[in-house]
C-alpha cells in the first residue's frame, strides 16, 4: 500500500489527480469548498474524474456525500480509443491539457475524442494546445504520431465542437537542456470564427497586424472560417498567436471574444497579450511551464535545465506538488541580466513499464 498524500481545497485538483496517477500514489483531497454555500466538487470536476476513470484501468474514486472529500486510488494508464462528452461548463481544454501528461506513459496509444467547447476565455484554446503545448513533447523524445485535430468548432455557451487527440507512448524520456531563447523571428496565428460573418476573421487579422508589424515584419495569420456541420451550436471568434524564436521557442498569446467585443478588440488584445508574454523572455512560455517542469522530473537520472520567464503563482504551487509526489526539488536561479529564471532538476528515471523496449 503506497503512502496516502493529503491535500485540501478545490484548487489544483486536476493537477494533483494527474500527479497521483503518474506516481501511483493514493490521494485524499478534503475541504473542497466546504465553507461555500454550495459545497463540494462541481459538475466539471466530477466529469474530469469520469474521464480519468476511462483512461485508466483499476482506478477507484470515492466521493463523500457532501462532495467535499475525494479519495483517489490510481490504476494503470490504459489509453486506447476513448470518447468523452466534456459538457459546457468548461472547455475541452480543461480536460485535454492534463491528459497530455498521461498520454506518453500509457499502455496503448491514446486516441481521445472530446466533445464540447473548443475555445473560451477561461482555459487555453485547443489551438494553443496544438501549436504550443504539444510541440514541447518533442524535446523530450515524444515525437512519433502526436496529433490534435479540431474536427468541429464549438463556441460557448452551447459548444458542439469536437477534437481528436492522438499520442504515442514511450518507455522513457530524454533529458532536456534548453536555455538559449534566441530571438523572435516570426509570428503565426489562427483567426477563427464560427456562425458570424466570415469577415470577422479578416478584421481580427488586420487589427493584429497593425500592432505586430511594428515589431516584426514576418507575421502570418491564417483565417479559419467554419461552416455547416463543423460550426457548432453558438457564434464565436478568437485569435491565437504564436511567436517563434530562432532557437525554436514558442511563445503564445490569445484572446476569445467576450460579450460586446468587436473583432478589432479581440485582434488588438490578443496581440498585446502576446507581446507581454514575449517581454517576459525564456524558452518556455507561461502556458507551457507546468508541462516542461513535470516532464523534466520524469526524465532519466540526469540533469535537465530550462529557461523560463518568471514563475507564476500556479507554477510555484505546482513545484510544491511535484516535490510532494516525486520528492524532487528544483534549483531555481534568477538571471538578473535578462530577468528570466533558470530551472534545473535531476530526473527520477521514470520508466513506462507498459511499454516494451523496441
Ligand atoms: C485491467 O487490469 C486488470 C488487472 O490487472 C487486467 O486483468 C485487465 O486485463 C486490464 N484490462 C485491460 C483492458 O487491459
Ligand atoms: C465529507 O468529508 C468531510 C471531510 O473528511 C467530512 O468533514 C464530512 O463530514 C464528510 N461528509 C459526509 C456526509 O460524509
Ligand atoms: C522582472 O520581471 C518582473 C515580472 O515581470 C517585473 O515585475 C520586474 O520589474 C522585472 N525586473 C526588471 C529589472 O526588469
Amino acid at each position: 500500500m503506497s503512502k496516502l498524500l493529503k491535500f485540501e481545497g478545490h484548487n489544483y485538483l486536476r493537477q494533483r489527480l494527474i500527479l497521483a496517477t503518474l506516481s501511483g500514489k493514493v490521494v485524499r483531497i478534503d475541504k473542497i469548498r466546504s465553507d461555500d454555500h454550495d459545497p463540494g466538487i462541481r459538475d466539471h470536476e466530477a466529469n474530469f474524474l469520469r474521464l480519468l476513470e476511462k483512461v485508466t484501468n483499476g482506478s477507484t474514486i470515492e466521493i463523500n456525500y457532501t462532495g467535499t472529500s475525494v479519495l483517489y486510488k490510481p490504476g494503470a494508464i490504459q489509453g486506447g480509443r476513448i470518447e468523452h462528452d466534456c459538457g459546457t461548463d468548461r472547455s475541452i481544454s480543461y480536460y485535454l491539457e492534463p491528459m497530455i501528461a498521461l498520454a506518453p506513459f500509457s499502455k496503448k496509444p491514446f486516441m481521445l475524442i472530446l466533445r464540447g467547447i473548443t475555445t473560451d476565455h477561461i482555459d487555453n484554446s485547443v489551438d494553443i494546445i496544438r501549436t504550443v503545448l504539444l510541440p514541447q513533447l518533442k524535446r523530450f523524445g515524444i515525437e512519433e504520431h502526436v496529433e490534435l485535430k479540431i474536427t468541429k468548432r464549438g463556441a460557448p455557451p452551447l459548444g458542439g465542437g469536437e477534437i481528436v487527440f492522438n499520442c504515442c507512448s514511450v518507455r522513457q524520456l530524454k533529458p532536456v537542456q534548453y536555455i538559449d531563447e534566441g530571438r523572435i523571428k516570426r509570428i503565426r496565428g489562427i483567426a477563427y470564427c464560427t456562425r458570424v460573418s466570415p469577415q470577422t476573421a479578416n478584421r481580427m487579422v488586420e487589427s493584429a497586424r497593425s500592432l505586430l508589424n511594428r515589431y516584426i515584419p514576418d507575421v502570418y495569420i491564417y483565417t479559419d472560417v467554419y461552416k455547416g456541420a463543423e460550426s457548432g451550436k453558438s457564434p464565436g471568434f478568437a485569435l491565437s498567436l504564436v511567436a517563434e524564436s530562432t532557437t525554436g521557442a514558442l511563445i503564445s498569446g490569445e484572446k476569445a471574444a467576450e460579450a460586446g467585443m468587436t473583432a478589432e478588440d479581440v485582434g488588438l488584445l490578443a496581440s498585446k497579450i502576446l507581446l507581454r508574454e514575449v517581454s517576459r523572455g525564456g524558452c518556455v512560455d507561461t502556458t507551457s511551464q507546468w508541462l516542461n517542469l513535470l516532464l523534466m522530473v520524469l526524465c532519466p537520472e540526469d540533469v535537465s535545465k530550462i529557461r523560463i520567464g518568471q514563475l507564476t503563482p500556479f507554477t510555484i504551487q505546482y513545484l510544491r506538488d511535484l516535490k510532494a509526489f516525486f520528492g524532487v526539488s528544483y534549483k531555481i536561479k534568477v538571471d538578473e541580466e535578462s530577468n528570466t529564471t533558470l530551472m534545473t532538476c535531476v530526473g527520477i528515471g521514470y520508466i513506462n513499464h507498459n511499454k516494451k523496449t523496441s
